[in-house]
C-alpha cells in the first residue's frame, strides 16, 4: 500500500470528515485554576504507583493556557473537525449545582476560535474525568451519577448548542468499567471484577439521559455516543480459547453496543445470575436505545484471547511498556489477552493489524443492521519518537513514519471496507478522527505513550509538528485540490477527474 498523501487523498470522498481528537484531562492541565473543582482522576493520579514513573497531570500539555496556539496549529494542518471533551469539573465543579463562569468561558473561546478557523467542533460531554464529589458518592456504581450527566448535558446545550456540530455523550464506557472499576488501573481505582457491572448500565443510562437533555434543548447539532470496538480473535482453535474469545467479545464489545443499538443486553449477560445488582427497566432501555444521529467507533487494534488465567491484567508487551507498577495487577480471570505471534506492535505493545479495521466494521454491520451513520471517533498509535535537530535549517525533525503508516493503512482500509463491494458496504462511514493532536497524559501510562501528530516537550511545553502532521496536511490539501478540480471540470462540462 502506498502512503503517498495524494494516493490516499484520491480515495477520500469530498464529504468525508477528517478530524483530530483530544480529551480535556489529557491535555488541559490548570487543574486548580479559575474555579475548576477536583475530578476523581486528580486524586487517583496522586496515588503511589497509579501512574507510570509518578507522572503528574497537573500541567499536562498546558492546553488551558496555550489553546489559541493549538487551534492555530490545527488551522495550519487544515483539519475539517476537532473532537474535544468538556471538563465537567471546570464547568460544574461539584458535579451538580452551580456552574463556574470562567470554566464555561474557556470552551466559549475555544468554540469561537474553531469556527473562525473553519474547523467544525465535535464535543464529548464525558471523557472519564468524573467530578470528585460524584466519585466520592460511588461514581458510576451509583445510578445518581447518570442523572447528573443528564443535567450537565442541559448546561452544555444551553451554553454551546448554537455552535456544536456534533455531540458525543459518553466516550468508551467499556474502558471506564474495565480499567476503572473492574481492574483498578484507572480512576477511581476499584478492583471489583464482575461486581463492576452496574457501571455499565449507569453509563449507558447517562448516555440516554444526556441525549434526552440535548434533544429537549433542541440543539441543531447531531448526537451520538462512542464505543471502542476490538475484534476478538481466539489465540488458537482450542475450544477453550474460542469460548474465551466469545466471552471477551461480550464483555468488551456487545455489552456496550447491544443496549444502545438493539435495545437489550446480550442474552448471555441477561441469563447470568451474577448480573443481579440492578434490573434494567423497560424505560431505561428505551432511553438507552433512542435513535442516534451517528455512532462513534474507536478502533485501535484486535485482541487475541486465550483460555485460562494469565500473568497480568494487560497483555505481555503492554505490561512491559507500562512498567512494574501495573503488570502485577492480575485479576485472576479465567481467560487472558495474549500477543499476536506475527504482529508488529506499537510502543504500548498493541498489535498493528489494519485488516482488523475492516473486520470491526463488518462485524458491526452484521450485528447492527440499523446502524446510523458512523464516525471513527478515534484511531492512532503510540511510538517512541526520535527528535533530530536539523542544524542547517535550525529546526527539529521528528520522522514518525510508523505512525503515519498506521494512519494511512487504517483510513484506507476503513474507506475500502465501506465502499460498494467492501466487507462493510452497508455502513455509511462519515469520517475518521486521528488520536491525537498532541502527545499527552496517557492515563496510567503518564507521558510515556506519545500518540500526537504534534510532539510536546514536557519541559518547555513547545509543540513541534512530526512527519505525520506534515503528511496529514498534504492529504488534506490534496483532497481539497481534487475537489476544486472536480468543481472546475463540472463547470466546464468535462468528465469528473476524480470519478
Ligand atoms: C481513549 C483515549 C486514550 C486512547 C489511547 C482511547 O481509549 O478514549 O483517551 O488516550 O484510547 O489509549
Amino acid at each position: 500500500m502506498s502512503f503517498h498523501a495524494k494516493d490516499l487523498a484520491a480515495k477520500i470522498p469530498p464529504t468525508f470528515t477528517l478530524g483530530i481528537a483530544t480529551a480535556a484531562f489529557q491535555i488541559e492541565g490548570a487543574l486548580d485554576e479559575d474555579g475548576r473543582g477536583p475530578s476523581g482522576w486528580d486524586v487517583f493520579a496522586k496515588k503511589p504507583g497509579a501512574i507510570v514513573d509518578g507522572h503528574s497531570p497537573v500541567v499536562a500539555c498546558d492546553h488551558y493556557h496555550r489553546m489559541p496556539e493549538d487551534v492555530a496549529l490545527m488551522k495550519e494542518l487544515g483539519i475539517d473537525s476537532y473532537r474535544f471533551s468538556l471538563s465537567w469539573s471546570r464547568i460544574q465543579p461539584g458535579g451538580s449545582g452551580p456552574v463556574n463562569r470562567p470554566g464555561l468561558d474557556f470552551y466559549d473561546r475555544l468554540l469561537d476560535l474553531l469556527l473562525e478557523s473553519g474547523i467544525s467542533p465535535m464535543v464529548t460531554l464525558y471523557h472519564w474525568d468524573t467530578p470528585l464529589p460524584l466519585d466520592e458518592a460511588g461514581g458510576w456504581m451509583n445510578r445518581d451519577t447518570a442523572y447528573r450527566l443528564g443535567e450537565f448535558a442541559a448546561i452544555a446545550a444551553a451554553a454551546y448548542g448554537d455552535r456544536v456540530a456534533r455531540w458525543v455523550t459518553v466516550n468508551e464506557p467499556a474502558t471506564v468499567t474495565t480499567n476503572g472499576y473492574a481492574l483498578g488501573l484507572h480512576a477511581p481505582g476499584e478492583s471489583q471484577l464482575l461486581q463492576a457491572l452496574p457501571t455499565v448500565h449507569h453509563q449507558l443510562l447517562a448516555h440516554g439521559l444526556a441525549m434526552q437533555a440535548l434533544r429537549a434543548a433542541k440543539v441543531p447539532g447531531e448526537i451520538g455516543m462512542t464505543n471502542v470496538y476490538s475484534p476478538m480473535v481466539p489465540a488458537s482453535s482450542n475450544p477453550l480459547d474460542k469460548l474465551s474469545s466469545g466471552l471477551m467479545d461480550v464483555f468488551q464489545n456487545r455489552l456496550f453496543a447491544d443496549p444502545v443499538l438493539l435495545g437489550k443486553y446480550p442474552d448471555v449477560i441477561r441469563a447470568a445470575t451474577f448480573f443481579t445488582p440492578f434490573s434494567p427497566s423497560g424505560e431505561d432501555m428505551q432511553l438507552i436505545s433512542q435513535p442516534m444521529d451517528f455512532y462513534g467507533l474507536n478502533y485501535y487494534m484486535p485482541t487475541s484471547v486465550a483460555g485460562g488465567p494469565g500473568e497480568g491484567a494487560v497483555p505481555p508487551g503492554m505490561a512491559e511498556a507500562m512498567g512494574d507498577d501495573l503488570s502485577g495487577s492480575a485479576p485472576g480471570a479465567p481467560f487472558h489477552i495474549t500477543a499476536f505471534p506475527d504482529a508488529e506492535t506499537t510502543a504500548y505493545g498493541w498489535p498493528i493489524k489494519p485488516e482488523y479495521m475492516a473486520v470491526a466494521l463488518s462485524e458491526m454491520a452484521e450485528r447492527y443492521p440499523d446502524l446510523p451513520p458512523v464516525f471513527i471517533t478515534e484511531g492512532g498509535a503510540s511510538f517512541e519518537d526520535v527528535v533530530i535537530r536539523d542544524k542547517a535549517a535550525d529546526r527539529m525533525i521528528i520522522p514518525d513514519e510508523r505512525r503515519l503508516r498506521y494512519l494511512a493503512q487504517h483510513i484506507a482500509t476503513a474507506l475500502e471496507a465501506t465502499a460498494p463491494g467492501g466487507a462493510a458496504e452497508s455502513i455509511d462511514l462519515r469520517g475518521y478522527y486521528v488520536w491525537s493532536l498532541l502527545d499527552n497524559f496517557e492515563w496510567s501510562a503518564g507521558y510515556k505513550q506519545p500518540f500526537g501528530l504534534l510532539h510536546v516537550d514536557f519541559d518547555t511545553l513547545a509543540r513541534t509538528p512530526k512527519a505525520s502532521y506534515y503528511w496529514l496536511q498534504e492529504v488534506l490539501a490534496a483532497r481539497k485540490d481534487a475537489a476544486a478540480a472536480a468543481v472546475d471540470a463540472r463547470a466546464a462540462g468535462e468528465p469528473d477527474p476524480v470519478a
